[in-house]
């Protein structure tokens, strides 16, 4: 673990000056994974991961899976405390959904730039200059932007809820630009637009990834939505993350070039052990944009000290969690069909 993130993860423990020094001492290796063990049974926690998390999380948890599968787990549980291992926006909709339960994060800095690019103040001001529009959103965008929108979807979803919509309204889709150019062609749709993006994605180079396809001639080229349409026109199969996963597994092609979060490829390979899994290329050859930074923010060191001190805690105002919660029960209702 680097000292930025032990740091991190020492700073987010609750009256630090009044700790035992012991306390400050974390375990290592086998006897973390204990640890966190133990703290689950001890306090009857449940852990849930997003498949973009570290590996080492994705093999500790009780509960994997991608944003929307995540939230029905976190309604659905009776654990008393949910650590939760994705980013902040995650963590809040299980809030959101299961308000009794104490949700915790191992690090609160786990953002989002599609979150951090759409606030609620900005969805309000759309509204007044579209007033007849339905706004959609997907579900990566904190408490108070959810609280301004009709319904929320996810990359498994959006496709049929925007099919739902009724034709008569116009419809606003926020906060990613490349997944509703991407529902607009798929569907027909005319939708305006929210101009944000997602880092990850967008640092895909379709220049790069058609060199690596001519490299590999029998690779098929699998992509997230979230991904820029010269990206997306170029794969063989586009879908949300549990998607892409499934395709990997059923598919009888034996190489593949991922171009979405590389933390998939663990399960992926897992689920497909003998296929060959490939990255798609970035542009800057230099960075490790295909991973999310803020995903890897949390790691098994962080995940104990949360567990452990039951902080850094998700809370949220009783008014504010309910205007969330009527956009995501209406997701949650169109979406019984999906897995
Ligand atoms: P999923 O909805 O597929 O889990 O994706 C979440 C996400 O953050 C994609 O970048
Ligand atoms: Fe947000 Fe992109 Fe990271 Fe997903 S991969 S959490 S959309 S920044």
């Amino acid at each position: 673990m680097s000292t930025e993130n032990l740091d991190t993860a020492k700073a987010n423990l609750p009256v630090r000056g009044f700790l035992n020094i012991k306390d400050l001492i974390i375990p290592q290796g086998e006897d973390l994974v204990k640890a966190i063990l133990d703290l689950k049974k001890e306090k009857n926690a449940v852990i849930l991961a997003h498949y973009y998390q570290p590996a080492a999380i994705q093999d500790i948890a009780d509960y994997l899976g991608d944003s929307l599968q995540l939230a029905r787990a976190a309604k659905d549980t009776d654990a008393d405390m949910i650590a939760f291992c994705g980013v902040h926006f995650m963590a809040e909709a299980a809030k959101i959904l299961n308000p009794t339960k104490k949700v915790v994060l191992p690090d609160t800095q786990a953002g989002c730039s599609l979150a951090d690019g759409c606030s609620g103040e900005g969805l309000r001001a759309m509204r007044a200059k579209h007033p007849n529009a339905l706004i959609a959103t997907y579900i990566n965008c904190n408490a108070e932007t959810k609280a301004e929108s009709d319904i929320i979807v996810t990359s498994s979803n959006a496709e049929t809820i925007i099919r739902s919509l009724p034709e008569d309204r116009p419809v606003i889709f926020a906060p990613d630009k490349n997944l509703g150019k991407y529902l607009m062609k798929k569907t027909g749709r005319d939708m305006i637009l929210w101009d944000g993006s997602c880092i990850v994605h967008e640092a895909f180079s379709m220049e790069r990834i058609a060199q690596q396809m001519a490299d590999h001639p029998h690779a098929k080229l699998i992509a997230h939505p979230e991904s820029e349409t010269p990206v997306l026109d170029l794969a063989h199969f586009v879908g949300s993350t549990s998607a892409l996963l499934n395709f990997v597994e059923k598919d009888d092609a034996q190489e593949f070039i991922v171009a979405t979060e590389e933390g998939i490829l663990h399960e992926m390979q897992k689920r497909a052990p003998h296929k060959k899994l490939m990255p798609a290329l970035v542009f800057d050859e230099s960075c490790n944009c295909s991973e999310c930074f803020y995903m890897k923010r949390n790691t098994l060191e962080k995940l104990y000290l949360c567990m452990k001190y039951e902080l850094p805690e998700i809370t949220m105002d009783e008014e504010l969690r309910l205007k969330a919660l009527k956009p995501i029960e209406a997701m949650l209702e169109l979406s019984t069909t999906i897995k």
